[in-house]
């Protein structure tokens, strides 16, 4: 059994699942429930009803804006959009030395350039301007990497458009008609937040020993890369080319279930109902139409089907990842930007949660048990 340095003995879940680790006024998941909201607001009614910009700034403020604060911080926030030149100079070098690893790693390196003083040594007004900053670059870091990745010229941010529409022409070059940009707004909106995940604590972890906004944001994109966490859509979307035609979905979803393989865009560490996500972003698809929205909601059923019969009582549905890939793809996104995007939504709940844990002075140092070798045994002669 271990112990704390106190001697109190202490046993938690794996994965911590569960465990409370501290106070936060910026939302929740009720997974039993199948809900989950910002602050005191419904997420997906918020999806719905608002724009981006509005729920970045109920995260980072507490409130929904009235006209002239969004006025405000729509101009500041969009200002903010275009990069140091130092930081925007050394972005082909990035995205060269990164060709393999793509966008998000290249992120890594471009948001640790960006210069910020540790949360530690500066008020909370200097925090929040850090944050409003690298949220703003993330989009322009992501897009121009995408493009330089592919031979093409970065495309200057608009300061006219939207977050989610400047995103979607940051990408392309060109404007997206508006039934796809608010599609993007609502995928973008409904994944800001969303509880403790991995990598929310992992940001504040980091932030509880005073670093920098943009340490702190690094830690988060990597925790976000992995294919458990936000590593899926693309995954989720290969797998329904992978499975190709109605016919094959039984045989190989159940091939891959017994050989003990995950089905991408399915299981959730926390709803045992429906994601509401994925019950949104299904309507969002289904509003587009066509042969691919019409395939996923085929293998969706025969999944969830499949694997009440071969996992029972685990609640297994789909989860967020499963048809954002799909709104992705009829939005006209690349696969490779799956990733980024969801990251260049949760950039702004990384940011709420960080600049709320560095209120607090205590750092985040659990304990493991140690389970080596019993000690202390003699170092052996060199
Ligand atoms: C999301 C995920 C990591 C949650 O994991 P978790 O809460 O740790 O779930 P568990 O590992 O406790 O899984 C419970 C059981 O369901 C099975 N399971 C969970 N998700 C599964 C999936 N997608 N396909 C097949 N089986 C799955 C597990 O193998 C486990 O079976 P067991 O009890 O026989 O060992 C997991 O569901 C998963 O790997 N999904 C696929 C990846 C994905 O879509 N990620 C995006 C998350 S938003």
């Amino acid at each position: 059994m271990p112990t704390l340095t106190s001697g109190t003995p202490l046993e938690v879940p794996r994965g911590l699942a569960g465990v409370v680790v501290t106070d936060t006024a910026l939302g929740d998941v009720r997974g039993r429930e199948g809900f989950y909201h910002y602050r005191q607001y419904s997420a997906i009614d918020l999806a719905q009803t608002r724009s981006f910009e509005d729920v970045w700034y109920l995260m980072f403020r507490g409130e929904l804006p009235g006209p002239a604060a969004r006025a405000d911080f729509a101009a500041r926030t969009a200002a903010l959009r275009r990069l140091p030149p130092e930081v925007r100079d050394a972005l082909p070098a990035i995205a060269r030395a990164g060709a393999v690893s793509g966008p998000l790693a290249g992120l890594r390196t471009a948001l640790s350039l960006l210069g910020f003083r540790p949360v530690y040594d500066i008020d909370g007004d200097r925090r929040r301007g850090d944050a409003l900053a690298a949220c703003a670059a993330v989009p322009t870091v992501l897009t121009a990497l995408y493009r330089l990745g592919r031979g093409l010229e970065p495309v200057e941010p608009r300061d006219d458009l939207p977050y989610a529409a400047n995103y979607l022409y940051m990408l392309t070059g060109s404007e997206a008609d508006p039934a796809r940009v608010r599609a993007v707004e609502q995928y973008l909106i409904s994944t800001v937040d969303h509880g403790f995940n991995a990598s929310t604590f992992t940001g504040r972890v980091v932030a509880s020993t005073g670093a920098d906004i943009a340490a702190c944001l690094v830690a988060s994109v990597g925790a976000l890369s992995g294919p458990l966490h936000g590593g899926a859509p693309s995954r989720a979307l290969d797998t329904l080319d992978a499975i190709g035609t109605p016919d094959r979905i039984d045989g190989w979803i159940r091939g891959r279930v017994l050989a003990g393989e995950r089905i991408m865009g399915f299981g959730h560490p926390v709803y045992r109902t429906e994601d509401p996500r994925s019950r949104m972003l299904r309507g969002i698809a289904q509003s587009f139409g066509g042969p691919l929205v019409d395939f996923a909601v085929e293998v969706e059923r025969r999944v969830e089907a499949i694997l009440a019969e071969l996992k029972p009582g685990r609640e297994l549905h789909t989860n967020v990842e499963f048809y954002a890939g799909v709104v992705m793809e009829l939005c006209g996104l690349p696969r490779e930007m799956f990733t980024p995007t969801f990251c260049a939504a949760r950039v702004v709940g990384w940011s709420a949660n960080i600049l709320e844990q560095a209120d607090d002075s205590k750092i985040i140092r659990p304990a493991a048990r140690y389970v080596g070798p019993p000690t202390p045994q003699p170092v052996p002669a060199p």
